[in-house]
């Protein structure tokens, strides 16, 4: 069984999706939800799915093996970060080598990197005037959002578009890709 922990820091509704997803599969099944945000309402939803989530500090993150522990006692497998803020760190990095997945909303190598996530990443598409963004599917590495693309999945950006609307729209190419996308990533690997 590949058991996911998934990481994220604010609403989690790619959470509930991929949890729900996942939910009755027979390889694949999500074990753990942890958040560095203890007002993240991420942690109601996993409540709700009946997944145990855990609240961590930047000091359990970055100079504890805390984390790090945490997984490893649960046996998880792959980490998903859906949504997450913080850079991961180094000793995760090397345990889940090849095994650490993340969604970015929009076309990396644009529109990535510090800073860039929730709506400014929208706002900033919408004020360069491009015509399409979309998501991307990638592993994740040492730094930010530039790790092997995985998969992208592009969408109009039309003259009415605000970023609210636009996040709407990246929001559904998620919630009905990232899902499929860590299922074909996982058993690819397991083969
Ligand atoms: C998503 O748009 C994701 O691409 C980005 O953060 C957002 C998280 O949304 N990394 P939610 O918390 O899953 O609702």
């Amino acid at each position: 069984m590949n058991r996911l922990a998934l990481f994220a820091s604010g609403n989690g509704s790619n959470v509930q999706r991929i949890t729900e997803y996942f939910s009755g599969h027979p390889l694949i099944r999500v074990d753990l939800v942890l958040t560095n945000n203890p007002k993240a309402f991420v942690i109601e939803r996993a409540r709700d799915l009946k997944i145990p989530s855990v609240i961590f500090n930047r000091h359990e993150f970055y100079h504890s093996g805390h984390v790090l522990d945490l997984l490893s006692e649960r046996n998880i497998t792959h980490v998903i970060l859906a949504g997450f803020l913080w850079m991961v760190p180094q000793n995760i990095l090397n345990s889940f080598h090849g095994r650490i997945l993340n969604i970015h909303p929009a076309l990396l190598p644009k529109y990535g990197g510090k800073g860039m996530y929730g709506l400014r990443v929208h706002q900033e598409v919408i004020a360069s005037g491009d015509t399409q963004s979309g998501i991307t599917i990638h592993y994740v590495n040492e730094k930010y959002d530039e790790g092997q693309i995985i998969f992208q999945k592009r969408c109009q950006v039309n003259r009415e578009d605000t970023p609210e609307t636009l996040a709407e729209k990246i929001h559904q190419l998620e919630y009905r890709f990232y899902p499929e996308i860590i299922e074909k990533e996982l058993q690819i690997k397991d083969k």
